[in-house]
């Protein structure tokens, strides 16, 4: 079953309430995007709004930070209320040690790769961790162009899980819309995260069920 975790960053932020309500019945959880002008050449949102969705939407908030050091920033997301706590393996020193860290306050952690990002950085850490997400563009912006050089490892992810028995969601970010969505499917990705694609669309509840409808890769 694929989930999907629309990317608030695409919404007109004076109209946040009525875009989630919308389609809140057809998201998985919100994809919240943090940038931090560092490690990525933007500046988006903070741990308010994480305060706000919580009590607005009964949803899981999925957290993206791209964010360099995301240890400093870790404590201010879980208490603002996040589910999950994404951050970038490029960002830290530490990566095990931040993954048990957000595992011991009750939220769930994953890892997330750059484009450029050898999937050989995930060596020592699959036993630790069961979700991915692989950029499919280069962080920091909505509404780029998917990069299909991405594809080949999202596939070559999935078949290390299959071949290692892990049951490993592959999360993508970036670009996906009813175009590239069923590509990345094909290759072996399970949860789709889009802005863009859902909220610039005439009918973005047709654009979820659209995505909810591609089949999973079974090998
Ligand atoms: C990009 C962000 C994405 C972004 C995706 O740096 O991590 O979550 O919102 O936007 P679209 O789907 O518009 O490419
Ligand atoms: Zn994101």
């Amino acid at each position: 079953m694929i989930k999907v975790y629309p990317s608030l960053l695409a919404v007109d932020i004076l109209h946040i309430g009525d875009s989630i309500k919308k389609i809140e019945d057809l998201a998985d959880a919100w994809h919240i995007d943090i940038m931090d002008g560092h490690f990525v050449p933007n500046l988006s949102f903070g741990p308010s709004l994480i305060k706000a969705l919580k009590k607005f939407s009964d949803k899981p908030i999925d957290v993206h930070l791209m964010v360099e050091n995301p240890e400093i920033f870790v404590d201010s997301f879980i208490s603002a209320g996040s589910d999950h706590l994404g951050f970038h393996i490029e960002a830290t020193y530490h990566p095990q040690r931040l993954i048990k860290y957000i595992k011991s306050h009750g939220v769930k952690p994953y890892l997330v790769l750059n484009p450029a990002t050898s999937l050989s950085t995930l060596d020592y850490l699959l036993e630790e961790i069961d979700t991915i997400l692989i950029m499919t563009v280069n962080p920091g912006f909505g509404g780029q162009e998917f990069l299909p050089f991405t594809l080949k490892k999202i596939q070559d992810l999935r078949e290390r899980a299959l071949k290692e028995n892990l049951n490993l969601n592959i999360m993508v970010d970036g670009g996906i819309d009813l175009k590239t969505a069923p590509m990345v499917v094909e290759k072996g990705a399970n949860i789709l995260i889009s802005g863009v694609g859902i909220f610039e669309n005439s009918n973005p509840r047709s654009v979820i069920l659209a995505y909810k409808s591609l089949s999973l890769k079974e090998v």
